[in-house]
């Protein structure tokens, strides 16, 4: 997909050229499905300050339910919640902690959107049990999808101090 039009404000530095994009219907069912319910949930998005609308949906590892948020903004700003981070407390809550894949919807004009820093640190601490969670990426028109991991958009993440608790 060489001709997918490129954002100059959009970092994606050394990884861009390795970007897998790939036709929506290429995709399986499960992945189509889990797209289609975040563009579903999209619609619910509370984004007056930003009308930056975003919906997400999950699957874990330990059930087929699907989980899906929408963004909600707040006036003080800082407590706003990402479609993500609307998503991934429903299932955590239900006491699902494996998150096996996710796909994030957004409109931007030139390129995908990805989830925030934060989002991506939340996603790190329900990882599967393969250590990684698939992303995909995509807009409401279902065209195009960003296929990709956590792995690659967080590389050297921070896991837990408890790792190495000797004291140095
Ligand atoms: N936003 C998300 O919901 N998910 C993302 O991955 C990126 C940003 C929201 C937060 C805020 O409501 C709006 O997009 C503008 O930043």
């Amino acid at each position: 997909m060489d001709d997918f039009p490129r954002n100059s404000k959009c970092y994606t530095n050394a990884i861009e050229n390795r970007l897998d994009i790939r036709d929506f219907e290429s995709l399986n069912g499960v992945v189509q499905n889990l797209i289609r319910e975040a563009v579903k949930i999209r619609e619910k998005a509370y984004c007056p300050y930003s009308n930056f609308a975003v919906g997400a949906a999950l699957l874990t590892e330990e059930d087929t339910k699907v989980y899906t948020g929408c963004n909600i903004e707040n006036a003080a700003m800082s407590p706003t919640l990402c479609a993500e981070r609307t998503a991934i407390p429903k299932a955590v809550s239900d006491g699902y902690l494996k998150i096996k894949m996710i796909a994030i919807v957004a409109h931007q004009k030139d390129s995908f959107t990805a989830p925030c820093g934060v989002c991506r640190q939340t996603l790190s601490e329900f990882r599967g049990s393969d250590g990684d969670v698939q992303i995909y990426l995509c807009k409401p028109t279902m065209d195009q999808v960003l296929c990709t991991s956590l792995s690659e958009i967080l590389p050297l993440s921070f896991v837990s101090y408890k790792t190495d608790s000797v004291k140095s």
